[in-house]
Formats: C-alpha cells, structure tokens, sequence
C-alpha cells in the first residue's frame, strides 16, 4: 500500500481538543515583532514629519512580520495532512499492543500518540530537544495533548538528542518519526541520527519516517547498508519506511 494515498481523518481527532499546532520558530516571531515595532514608528513618523522615509519604513516593516505570517498560515493548512500521515504511519506499524516505540523529534506527541492509543501492554518513547526554532511545541504541550488523548499512562517523554541516544541497543520494536529529520541538522547529524535508529531497533523491528524528501536520504541509505528491506514513497515529501532482518 502507498502510505501516500492516505485516508480521510476522522473527525473525532478534532473534537479531542488537543494542540498539535506547529509553532512559529521564535527567530521569526522576533524578527516580527520588531517589524511590528518599525512599521508602528515609520506610521508615526509619517505622521509628524513630510518625509518620505516613512513608506520605506512600512515596507520594511511588512518584510519582517511576512516569515511570522507565511510559517502560520503553511502550518494552519498542513494540520489536516499531518494527521492523515500519523494514521498512514499507525496502519502501517500494524501494531500487536506490546510494542516498545521509539519517536524521534516527537513535539507535541501527535505522532506517538496515535501509536500508543494502539498499545495494551507497550510503551511508547518520545525523545526531543525542543529547539525553540523548530517548531515542535514544549514538554508542557507534549503532557496536556497526553491526557487529552487518553495514553499518559503509556507514554514517557525523554530530553534526548537523536544523534546520541542513551538507549541500549536492540530496545525498540518501532521507530517512527514526523516532520522532524530536517530539523535534527546537516547531512552529517541526520546520518549519525540514523545510525542511532538502526542500533537502538530489534531485529525484524520496523522503522516509519516522513519528512521532505531531502531530509531522508541519509536514513534511506543507511538503511540499506545495514541490510534492512527498504521502501521509500513521494520524492517533495517521503515516507520512508524500513525492516531490520530478524
Ligand atoms: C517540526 S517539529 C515536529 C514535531 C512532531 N514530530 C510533529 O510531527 O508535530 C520538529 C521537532 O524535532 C525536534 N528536534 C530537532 N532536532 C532534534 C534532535 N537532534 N534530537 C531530537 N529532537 C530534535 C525539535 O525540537 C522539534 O520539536
């Protein structure tokens, strides 16, 4: 199955109250601010002044705010893609409840979470650094979207870097993760952030990744040179999925 051709999403997702909104990098809510600020001085300065300088200003201003406004209004449209990705990645895990997951960059835990409605006896695992910059929310939201959903008891979160976890090997029978390889760095850190996937997985243990479709080479590739079958759907966007032989 293509995990591309994703279903609908159910309504009562929605109904849960949950926050699983991307946040606005905070370079760019500062950098909007101070637009804010100059387009508030460059008005009053048209005011009391004839000069010209005040347009400028107000150009300048608007340029500022515009990396605020564009991540807001991309990451309102994408809220209902992102759930049909984390149900694609949950019919995909085709999880028994015993599992032990593993979500690497899991923000505010919409993509664990769905995982973990699915567990009786498992438990799932989200590492995070919460790099102000990327978006994905804080531990306060991780915990209140939690007991929203129900899977507090089931779920752990860990302030970890996913280029050096501090998990034994083999720990995992799932990893997945959403949104979150472009952010963990370049080339070199995404490469060593998938080596850390390949030796924190069980043998026979499944990896689902989705992210833009650069961000996921390395992982493909690594991947691949340690022997597991490999499958990888979209090139803008991919879904990179993977098995470590049993
Ligand atoms: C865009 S958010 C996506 C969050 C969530 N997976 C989702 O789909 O909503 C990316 C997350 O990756 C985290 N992140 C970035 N680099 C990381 C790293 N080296 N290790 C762990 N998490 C990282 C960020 O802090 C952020 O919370």
């Amino acid at each position: 199955m293509n995990i591309l051709n994703l279903r609908p999403v159910a309504h009562a997702v929605h109904n849960l109250n949950n926050d699983y909104d991307m946040r606005i990098p905070q370079k760019f809510l500062h950098l909007g601010l101070l637009g804010i600020v100059v387009i508030v001085a460059s008005a009053i300065w048209t005011m009391i002044t004839p000069s010209n300088y005040g347009g400028i200003g107000l150009i300048v201003g608007i340029v500022m705010l515009l990396p605020a406004v564009i991540t807001r209004v991309v990451t309102n449209t994408a809220n209902n893609r992102r759930f049909q990705v984390r149900d694609g990645i949950v019919d995909h895990a085709n999880l028994r409840g015993d599992e032990q997951i593993l979500d690497i960059g899991v923000g505010s835990g919409i993509t664990l979470f769905g995982c973990a409605k699915q567990l009786k006896t498992g438990k799932g695992i989200g590492i995070d650094i919460y790099n102000p910059n990327a978006g994905g929310g804080t531990p306060d939201i991780f915990w209140k979207n939690a007991h929203k959903e129900g899977v507090a008891d089931r779920v752990e979160l860990k302030n970890m870097d996913a280029r050096k976890m501090s998990f034994a090997d083999e720990s995992f029978d799932v990893v997945v993760s959403t949104f979150a390889f472009h952010h963990v760095g370049n080339e070199e850190s995404r490469r060593k952030a998938s080596q850390e996937i390949v030796r924190v997985l069980k043998p026979g243990g499944k990896v689902l990744v989705y992210d833009v479709g650069f961000a996921l080479n390395e992982l493909e590739q690594v991947m691949r040179e340690s022997g597991f079958s490999v499958q990888r759907h979209g090139e803008r966007f991919s879904m990179v999925m993977g098995e470590k032989s049993a």
